[in-house]
């Protein structure tokens, strides 16, 4: 069976991004209640914004236990101070851990320091996935680059954590939240696309009309570099999360 039609079989589409994150966190919920040592991969954005909302609300109303599960988010800006509200460090203690306790939580550094440290610092961070026993579930949002995490068009599909320069484009739909393209980082630290597709299970979630052509591109198109998240398409355990919105071009 081609890629593109295996990539279409395992599409969901939700209504609504209510629907959608309520599905993304029955999956996430599903494996903790399997494994409550689970060891998850996390991204930031808009996307999964209401999937933390809805994993929080469980845990509060239906006292679903996420203390012994481990996570690692996929990226930082660089250079970024982890206590900057522009940090990713702090998006996910706001959105997500403030309430949510869990065994462990890390998110790349973007401190600035020394290339050398920077690759040190890579390589500890790959070594503490490998050591915690790898990822369970990785959740990843899509950028309108077809970038995943921060990993944007030409990134080798071999590549590990490491320091990359971000596309126009992604700082041009980071700029509101700086307050101008003039202000977003121009690099960034991002887990390497080797390093996403070992995960164990890999859920791509995508919402809105403007993530409908890379979408489109990224599940039926060429497989190529270029387009990172079509890369995806050779992956079996990759489910795709989408709402209407996003799915209006398949
Ligand atoms: C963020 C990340 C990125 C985003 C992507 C979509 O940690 O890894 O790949 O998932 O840029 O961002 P939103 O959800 O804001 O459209």
């Amino acid at each position: 069976m081609p890629d593109s039609l295996t990539a279409l079989s395992h599409v969901t589409v939700s209504p609504d991004y209510h629907t959608l994150c309520e599905r993304v966190a029955d999956r996430i919920v599903e494996l903790v209640l399997s494994k409550p040592d689970a060891v998850l991969g996390l991204a930031t954005g808009a996307t999964p914004k209401g999937v933390y909302q809805a994993l929080i609300r469980r845990h509060q109303e239906q006292r679903l236990d996420f203390s012994r599960v481990t996570c690692f988010n996929l990226d930082e800006y660089y250079p970024m101070s982890p206590d900057s509200p522009h940090s990713y460090h702090s998006f996910m203690r706001e959105n997500l851990f403030s309430s949510l306790e869990v065994r462990q939580w890390s998110v790349p550094g973007g401190e600035p320091r020394g290339p050398e440290q920077i690759e040190r610092d890579c390589l500890a961070y790959e070594a503490a996935i490998r050591e915690a026993g790898g990822i369970d579930l990785q959740l990843l949002g899509i950028g309108r680059t077809g970038h995943i995490g921060f990993n944007e068009p030409g990134s080798p599909r071999g590549s590990r954590t490491r320091l990359v320069t971000l596309d126009p484009v992604t700082r041009h739909d980071a700029a509101p939240d700086f307050g101008g393209m003039e202000n977003v980082p121009t690099q960034a630290v991002t887990v390497g696309l080797a390093t996403i597709f070992e995960a164990r299970a890999i859920v791509l979630m995508a919402s809105g009309k403007s993530k409908a052509d890379i979408v489109r591109r990224a599940l039926t198109g060429v497989v190529t570099e270029d387009v990172p998240a079509s890369l995806l398409q050779n992956i079996d355990r990759v489910r795709y999360f989408l709402d209407s919105d996003a799915a209006e071009r398949l």
